[in-house]
């Protein structure tokens, strides 16, 4: 028996020590006020964008819960690490203010969504409550999935194809810097839980995982039927349709259950996925702050560290 159990243990000795992320850049970014947003501006289509409607009214109070959990540990860190939570809550607080002008946008559009920003806040309330450790648990796995969903968004063009150019772009630009600083919280748990053994990590990592998809998607398709019941459709038919619209061959969520799931396996860690090539891509499709010349650097920047692959990998 002692045998088996040393042999199941054996299996989460590989844990990652905790690699490094990239240069961390808050860019400039700034749609224009007020935000041009038609009703149906994701391709015309209401249901594609209720999709990405309810991503946005959660965003700005989900941002807002991930900073205030980030920042208690900046004091226990080292002084890199502070810098990346640093950068982090800068990339986090620009997003923040992006969506709720583009929250704005929508109710201009004629949409109504108080009682879903209610609910949001009821749980980042109930989160709160939670210790230090359990609310950057709940932000590392927050992070893993906003990371999936963005590495998505700029891997396959077709999901933002036929939306609004300024929104496109504030998307594309929105999931570049999510893909930086995905493992920034992972790294800083990892710090944290640095007596822990890997098992202990595993089992408590995967737990909250699997809270917090459940509560994420079952959250964002009660707003996206809600938005739907706006458009005209039934409770049910609203359901059918994100449904079809999330599952079909190339649909998002399909497409996500791949790297999503990647989370549980034992010797995970953001950049166990090495998405970089995507963060270059990312600045290449929207208009940011910089010259040409500055995003032509920063390709050859990410060719030059491209060799060190093998070092970042977990
Ligand atoms: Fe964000
Ligand atoms: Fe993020």
């Amino acid at each position: 028996m002692s045998n088996i159990w040393e042999q199941f243990k054996s299996i989460f000795g590989g844990l990652s020590n905790g690699p490094s992320n990239p240069v961390l850049n808050p860019r400039k970014f700034r749609m224009s006020r007020p935000v041009p947003m038609g009703r149906h501006w994701m391709n015309n289509d209401p249901v594609a964008t209720a999709f990405f409607n309810s991503l946005s009214i959660s965003f700005p109070h989900a941002e807002v819960y991930m900073i205030d959990s980030l920042k208690p540990w900046r004091e226990h860190v080292s002084e890199a690490m502070r810098e990346e939570i640093n950068a982090f809550i800068q990339q986090e607080l620009n997003h923040s203010r992006e969506h709720i002008a583009f929250n704005r946008g929508m109710i201009e559009a004629g949409y109504e969504f108080k009682s879903v920003e209610k609910d949001i806040l009821n749980l980042v309330k109930e989160l709160n409550m939670r210790s230090d450790l359990d609310r950057l648990q709940m932000t590392m796995c927050m992070e893993h999935l906003t990371a999936v969903i963005s590495s998505e968004l700029l891997s396959d063009e077709n999901h933002l194809a036929g939306a609004e150019t300024e929104l496109n772009q504030m998307w594309l630009w929105h999931a570049t810097e999510e893909i930086e600083h995905k493992a920034v919280a992972y790294n800083v748990w990892l710090e944290a839980t640095k007596d822990w053994s890997s098992l202990r990590r595993w089992v408590s990592r995967s737990v909250f995982f699997t809270v917090i998809t459940y509560r994420f998607f079952s959250n964002r398709l009660r707003a996206q039927i809600y938005l739907l019941q706006q458009d005209g459709y039934s409770k049910r038919a609203a359901f059918f349709a994100m449904m079809r619209y999330g599952l079909k061959k190339g649909g998002l969520l399909r497409k996500l259950a791949r790297p999503w799931a990647a989370f549980y396996k034992v010797n995970f860690h953001p950049w166990s996925v090495d998405d970089r090539h995507l963060i270059a891509a990312g600045d290449s499709q929207f208009i940011m702050g910089g010259s040409v010349e500055e995003i032509f650097d920063k390709f050859i920047e990410t060719d030059k560290t491209s060799d060190k692959k093998d070092n970042i990998a977990a």
